[in-house]
């Protein structure tokens, strides 16, 4: 794990911000027959552990681009994503057992058991067996799909099937989480359902990315903010910051002038 050299009191001591996720530089250009389109302009930010950041930003703005650089499943053009401590383009299999994914678009195998779906990810990851069936009881515990795991997972409705989900990317308990619109497509209860588990996250100590359109909710949830907007950073920081930078009060405001910009 990367960490950085202070100076503290006039003595010089390691620590002290442990860097879970560093995003440097990332950059990502797709050809398109009207002219290429950057789609992610030199990104940078870093996280920490037990802090949940909000990737915010508009359609198009280069979120789902970026996660998919830093999962290693598109390649950037200029740039790196380093997880744990490994760069992404050094070692895309090690980072992946590093990283926990789910998005809203993400599947199920319908044929599966959701414990044999739980059971055989665990597999991918090489997790040992008793530690998977004791990991997935756990977590369907804590995710409240107990009930469901014997259920063939084709049969689940949309929100019990984003639950499945988010167990299933706890299951290598990886220390960096990545939620692509998470809570998109569920209703009241399991949007709620999905910010405790995020709460969850940051107290074991996991660093989070989220990015939601839910301005609200990330409000009361995130540590801090990134604010992209056609592939760059226009703002970085804590609410307090963002409040101070651009003189609104909430992020719904501040994504108004983003888009007016
Ligand atoms: N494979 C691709 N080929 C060409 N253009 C792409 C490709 N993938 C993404 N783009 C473009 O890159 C830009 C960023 O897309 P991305 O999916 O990262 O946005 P996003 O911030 O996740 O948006 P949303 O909130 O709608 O999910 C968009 O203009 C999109 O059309
Ligand atoms: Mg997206």
């Amino acid at each position: 794990m990367a960490s950085d050299w202070v100076f503290w009191s006039g003595r010089k001591e390691t620590w002290i911000f442990e860097r879970m996720l560093i995003v440097e530089s990332l950059t990502k250009t797709f050809p398109l027959d009207e002219g290429d389109l950057c789609a992610v302009d030199h990104l940078s930010f870093r996280i920490h552990p037990g802090e949940v950041f909000g990737l915010l930003g508009p359609n198009g703005a280069g979120k789902t681009t970026t996660l998919r650089m830093v999962l290693g499943l598109l390649e950037p053009d200029g740039g790196y994503a380093e997880v744990d401590g490994v760069k992404t383009a050094d070692d895309p299999i090690a980072v992946k057992s590093r990283l926990g994914f789910v998005s809203a678009t993400d599947g199920v195998y319908p044929w599966l058991s959701v414990r044999e779906m739980l059971m055989y990810f665990a597999d991918l990851y090489a997790v040992d067996p008793s530690v998977a069936a004791r990991r997935c009881e756990e977590l369907s515990q804590l995710m409240e799909i107990e009930p469901l795991l014997d259920r063939r997972a084709g049969t689940l409705s949309t929100g019990q099937r984003q639950r499945v989900t988010l167990v299933r990317g706890l299951i290598h308990d990886p220390p960096v989480m990545l939620l692509d619109e998470p809570t998109r497509g569920l209703d009241v209860v399991g949007v709620q359902t999905i910010f405790e588990y995020i709460e969850h996250l940051r107290e074991v100590g996991k660093a989070v990315v989220v990015c939601t359109h839910r301005l609200d909710e990330a409000e009361r949830l995130c540590d801090r903010f990134g604010l992209l907007h056609r592939g760059q950073l226009r703002h970085t920081g804590t609410l307090e910051q963002l409040r101070s930078s651009t003189g609104r009060d909430h992020l719904v405001e501040m994504f108004v002038d983003l888009l007016r910009s």
